[in-house]
């Protein structure tokens, strides 16, 4: 049986970190649909299309091969029992993750039953990382070379400095 998972978030902007966990979700499992969140509660930096984009650069770079890359909105739950997805996979970086990830997969399986969370741990250079470090540190005028894809430093580095 072909196993589908989701890999979900803002990816505002994507990290070293989100595609060290795609590429390993990518060996477990037989696609990888990374679902990019349309409508933000807050304003984010990058547009849907420059986030989908920057996924789809690192992921090359990365050499990841069987992902599809989507927009997506309303409930993930829902999301992934239209696509016919059996998990999301989430990275978890410190134990301050933890709370918030319990209550967002336990409220999935509410939602639909059939839709379990796999969590793999962070690498142990990325367990700091972050969308907002990155955020804070490249609008300060910071190196982001060790947090974000060499093949973006420039696009993101140039939109977030100050
Ligand atoms: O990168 P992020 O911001 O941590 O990703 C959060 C995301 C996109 C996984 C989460 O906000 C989400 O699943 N949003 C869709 C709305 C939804 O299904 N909410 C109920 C689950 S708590």
């Amino acid at each position: 049986m072909s196993r589908t998972v989701i890999c979900p978030g803002s990816f505002d902007p994507v990290t070293l970190g989100h595609v060290d966990i795609i590429k390993r979700a990518s060996k477990m499992f037989d696609k990888v649909i990374v679902a990019v969140l349309v409508n933000m509660d807050k304003t984010p930096s990058f547009t849907i299309d420059e986030r989908i984009s920057f996924l789809e650069e690192a992921l090359k770079e990365a050499k990841v091969s069987n992902i599809e890359i989507v927009g997506f909105d309303g409930l993930l739950a829902d999301y992934a029992k239209k696509r016919g997805a059996t998990a999301v996979v989430k990275g978890l970086r410190a134990v301050s993750d933890f709370e918030y990830e319990f209550q967002m997969a336990l409220t999935n399986r509410k939602l639909n039953p059939e839709f379990d969370t796999v969590f793999l741990t962070a690498d142990a250079q990325n367990m700091y990382l972050s969308s907002s470090i990155v955020r804070q540190v490249a609008s300060l005028g910071g190196d982001i070379s060790n947090f974000v894809p060499a093949c973006l430093y420039d696009k993101i580095y140039e939109r977030l400095k100050k």
